[in-house]
């Protein structure tokens, strides 16, 4: 099994990365001094997969299990199926001792940790991520929220899971698309902090893409490692854990400006990681070779690299300025100067924006 501290003082916690670690959850939960009441938050498509290998596990350990069930979909991220949620946390009484059990992908994550987060205060939350993207990236570092009619993750608060299951044998059902949405993210940990695991990921992509249970864990660790340590050194994103965000200036900008219907969202990312490669291209920050290998890498995991037919230019820039990121208009980047290696950036000029969606 492979394992990661998230270093927090008192509120650290571990990932463990392995195949067939929902069998095993019930032992983990009573390691760390949980007993009694148990809820498992996931959505019908979840449950139907995973629910019964990890319910039983939990019941052989003796906790007393219950199962909510949250429609499928980013839609009912919402306060309002918080809200539903927390009513079925309080009929089944759950109290200090007990704790909420995340199954499912970011959404159900961010639910779960929202819900967990304002439960009588705060009440313990594990996270059993099973797609890649949260098995990287949402249930790592305590971001947790719902969508707001006025904007996506408008509501929510940092609050940090008592651990974090990544099974990897769940990734096996994801759908393709899903699985290269997480590639996007993993592909981002190698840009912005480790040219080495970069090499490994142009290296390897055959043994990724064919699931092979060792490489697998191996870029789940690393991703989560390097997440671990700037969410270790800046948890509440004042300076560092923005280097996390290279990709999502363009990429949020063009979720948007598509209406969250043509691209997932690694898919924009993926799109804005080769857009703002270039904007540090042509700001003489990165070599033409490395930007090319940048490109390469992302299309060769079957990924977009370039904007769609007939988009808008200026609404995109207009998105990015409006985005909650942004600060008195100015536009903040994460470039990159190197594979391995990146710089936070505002006050970029239009001109080289504009130049570099073209
Ligand atoms: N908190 C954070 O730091 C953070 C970071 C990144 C993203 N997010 C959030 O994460 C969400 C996206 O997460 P996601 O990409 O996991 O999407 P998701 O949770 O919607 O899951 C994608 C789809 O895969 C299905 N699924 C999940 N596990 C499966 C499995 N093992 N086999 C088959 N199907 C499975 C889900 O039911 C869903 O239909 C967004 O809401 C985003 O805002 C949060
Ligand atoms: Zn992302």
């Amino acid at each position: 099994m492979d394992k990661v501290s998230v270093e927090l003082g008192q509120r650290s916690y571990e990932i463990k990365i392995d195949s067939g670690l929902l069998d095993q959850a019930g032992k983990f939960l009573k390691e760390l001094g949980f007993s009694g009441k148990v809820v498992i938050l996931t959505n019908p498509l979840v449950e139907s997969l995973y629910c019964d290998t990890l319910h039983r596990s939990l019941s052989q350990s003796g906790f007393e299990c219950y199962r909510v069930i949250m429609p499928d979909g980013e839609q009912y991220k919402t306060y309002d199926w918080a809200c539903s949620i927390l009513t079925e946390l309080l009929k089944r009484r759950l109290d200090r001792k007990s704790c909420v059990v995340a199954l499912g992908g970011g959404v159900i994550g961010d639910m779960a940790g929202f819900v967990s987060s304002i439960y009588m205060r705060g009440i313990s939350f594990v996270q059993a991520p099973t797609t890649l993207l949260a098995q990287v990236d949402s249930s790592v570092g305590g971001k947790t929220g719902v969508n707001h009619l006025l904007g996506k993750n408008m509501i929510g608060t940092f609050y940090q899971p008592r651990l974090v299951l990544a099974d990897t044998f769940a990734l096996k059902t994801l759908a393709p698309r899903e699985f290269l949405c997480g590639m996007a993210e993993v592909i981002k940990y190698g840009i912005i902090s480790d040219s080495s695991f970069f090499d490994f990921l142009e290296a390897e992509k055959n043994r990724i893409l064919s699931f092979d249970e060792q490489a697998l864990s191996y870029i789940i660790k690393k991703s989560c490692e390097i997440k671990a340590d700037v969410v270790s050194k800046d948890e509440h994103e004042s300076g560092l854990r923005e280097i996390l965000n290279f990709g999502h200036t363009v990429g949020h900008a063009l979720e948007t400006e598509t209406g969250y219907l043509k691209y997932l969202h690694g898919e924009g990312v993926a799109i804005g990681m080769c857009i703002e490669s270039k904007i540090a291209h042509l700001m003489g920050l990165l070599d033409a070779g490395q930007l090319r290998r940048i490109e390469a890498l992302i299309s060769s995991y079957g990924l977009p690299v370039s904007l769609p037919e007939g988009i808008s230019l200026p609404n995109l820039i207009q998105h990015m300025q409006l985005d909650k990121k942004t600060v008195s208009g100015s536009v903040k980047f994460i470039l990159p100067e190197s594979i391995g290696k990146v710089r936070i950036e505002t006050g970029i000029s239009e001109d080289i924006i504009m130049r570099s969606f073209k």
